[in-house]
């Protein structure tokens, strides 16, 4: 598609998020999940997979608000990083290392998503589209707050107890 305006652009950002959500709830998500080893972080993604859900049908309001259809642009970004998480989960067994290690996988995502959530909005804010402002924001604090609760699981759970752990010889 040719971009050649900032609505484009606004839609085409869009269609990104919208690949990347979906991806999260198919298999990004549930993968991290299977992975984890303590209550804490599992309930921390399990929450999560249940708002990306919310957020996917959120997405469909901001597209159906503009007119448009809802459609996906294949996003490279997302795939590398699901990638990354899936490379630690078959290097690391199950273990606190191992949370540890999805932690940093899911902060990425969540500093990724919150990139794009946050050049959309202001978009929304400068093309008049209120609505889209709302809900775009909305999901942006969701992924703020998702980024904050694995950072803090991460300090006070798992990484002391990955710390722990003694080296292999
Ligand atoms: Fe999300």
């Amino acid at each position: 598609m040719k971009i050649e305006s900032l609505q484009d652009l606004f839609e085409i950002e869009l269609r990104y998020v919208y690949d990347c959500e979906q991806k999260l709830v198919k298999k990004g998500l549930p993968t991290m999940i299977e992975a984890a080893s303590s209550p804490e972080l599992r309930s921390a993604l399990e929450q999560h997979l249940e708002e990306t859900r919310n957020q996917v049908a959120r997405l469909e309001r901001v597209f159906s608000t503009l007119g448009a259809d809802a459609k996906t642009e294949g996003n490279d970004i997302l795939d590398e990083l699901n990638s990354c998480v899936k490379d630690m989960i078959s290097d690391i067994d199950a273990s606190p290392l191992r949370d540890a290690a999805l932690i940093v996988g899911g902060n990425k995502v969540e500093h990724y998503e919150m990139a794009a959530y946050g050049s959309l909005v202001a978009f929304a804010q400068q093309l008049g589209f209120e609505d889209a402002v709302q809900l775009l924001e909305q999901t942006l604090e969701e992924e703020k707050a998702a980024d904050a609760k694995l950072t803090q699981i991460g300090e006070t759970v798992i990484n002391p107890r990955a710390g722990q752990e003694p080296r292999a010889a």
